[in-house]
């Protein structure tokens, strides 16, 4: 009788209300080659972290404002409140701050984001705005690695989402985001399993 392959240990770090941590965590109650052992937070009144203690997910918050622009010091500090929980992958969802070439190299091949835009389009922020502004047929979300150029890494997975007449900004993300939700838990099952082949949305 073969033991059963230990399941990867996910740490997901987030910055407010990690609707997309929530759809991870769900996704990881059921037949799922991976476990969340720490959701981690770079602001204390994340919303997300309430959600994370209600399903039974540890969860703390390193506030990065004390550190001031030494973000060496603040990662120093991520790396204390993650070493404890030993993670064996990092999930960014809605993480809002820019981690260092340092800090992403000590993750290197085991640090996914989630992206609001069809990467490489549209790196960076307010991706539906400059999708609109382009006069895009669509837009979507993309899992990738992380690496140390912004929301440059390999891409896992996308979802793809028709741009409709009267879009605005606010419509669109509303449209895109359970997209993410459905992409980020199905990339993470493959990644987490040793299959790195694209997920490809709807
Ligand atoms: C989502 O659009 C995500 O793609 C972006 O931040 C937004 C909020 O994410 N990075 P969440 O609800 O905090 O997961």
């Amino acid at each position: 009788m073969t033991p059963p392959t230990p399941r990867a240990r996910v740490a997901i770090l987030i910055s407010g209300g990690g609707s997309n941590m929530a759809a991870l965590v769900a996704a990881m109650q059921g037949d799922f080659p991976a476990r969340p052992v720490l959701v981690l937070a770079n602001d204390p009144a994340a919303g997300g972290l309430a959600k994370a203690r209600a399903a039974g997910v540890p969860a703390a918050a390193v506030d990065h404002r004390p550190f001031g622009r030494d973000r060496a010091a603040f990662e120093a500090a991520l790396r204390a409140a993650l070493e404890p929980a030993a993670p064996d992958i990092l999930c960014l969802a809605g993480f809002m701050r820019v981690l260092t070439g340092g800090f992403v190299a000590r993750f290197a091949g085991r640090m996914l984001n989630i992206h609001p835009s069809l990467l490489p389009k549209y790196p960076g922020l307010d991706t539906h705005a400059r999708a609109l502004a382009a006069g895009d047929a669509e837009a979507g979300c993309s899992v990738h690695e992380v690496t140390a150029e912004l929301d440059s890494g390999p891409v896992l997975g996308q979802a793809r989402v028709p741009i409709l007449p009267g879009d605005t900004p606010e419509t669109l993300a509303a449209r895109v985001l359970p997209w993410e939700h459905r992409l980020y838990p199905a990339v993470l099952r493959r990644f987490s399993a040793g299959d790195r082949r694209p997920v490809l949305l709807p």
